[in-house]
């Protein structure tokens, strides 16, 4: 499941804590980095490679909103629905996806390209309404800015 170069990596994750435990979220950003959610299997495999219980594993994946148990879109949208962005119209932001690609919370595009998540404060409460996208955090957002933004993500394919 890991190349010989993300088992290093994962090597160097443990290096840094005096238990496996502690390492688990950093081999599970990994693995979902590569396979974009972690499934049962990674599951398994995750704990099998830091010798751990999976129930571990398994309530670390569920108890953070980052991680994802399904297959997710090659972008992930994720939406701070949170109270400063709730003030500064995290409704505006839903909505103004639904109407651009047809797709609400815990939704897929049919092409896989895009899905829509949920989440707690991104921690960017004075640029709000925020997403991130993949990791990459935008801000400030207008109906506008979320078509170009879709836009520019649906040129990149
Ligand atoms: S409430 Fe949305 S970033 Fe803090």
């Amino acid at each position: 499941m890991f190349t010989e170069e993300e088992l290093q990596q994962v090597e160097e994750i443990k290096s840094h804590y005096p238990t496996n435990l502690s390492a688990v979220m950093g081999a599970l950003h990994l693995y979902q980095d590569k396979y974009g959610y972690v499934s049962d299997e990674g599951i398994s495999y995750v704990a099998k490679l830091l010798e751990i219980p999976e129930e571990h594993v398994l309530g670390v994946v569920s108890f953070y909103e980052m991680f994802h148990q399904h297959p997710t879109g090659k972008y992930k949208l994720q939406v701070c629905t949170n109270v400063s962005c709730m003030l500064c119209n995290s409704d505006m932001v839903l909505r103004s996806i639904k109407e651009k690609i047809g797709i609400g919370i815990g939704e897929m595009t049919e092409d896989g390209l895009f899905s829509v998540h949920e989440v707690e404060c991104l921690g960017s409460c004075g640029t709000a309404p925020v997403i991130s996208v993949n990791k990459l955090y935008h801000d400030k957002l207008t109906p506008e800015k979320i078509n170009e933004l879709i836009d520019t993500l649906k040129a990149q394919g």
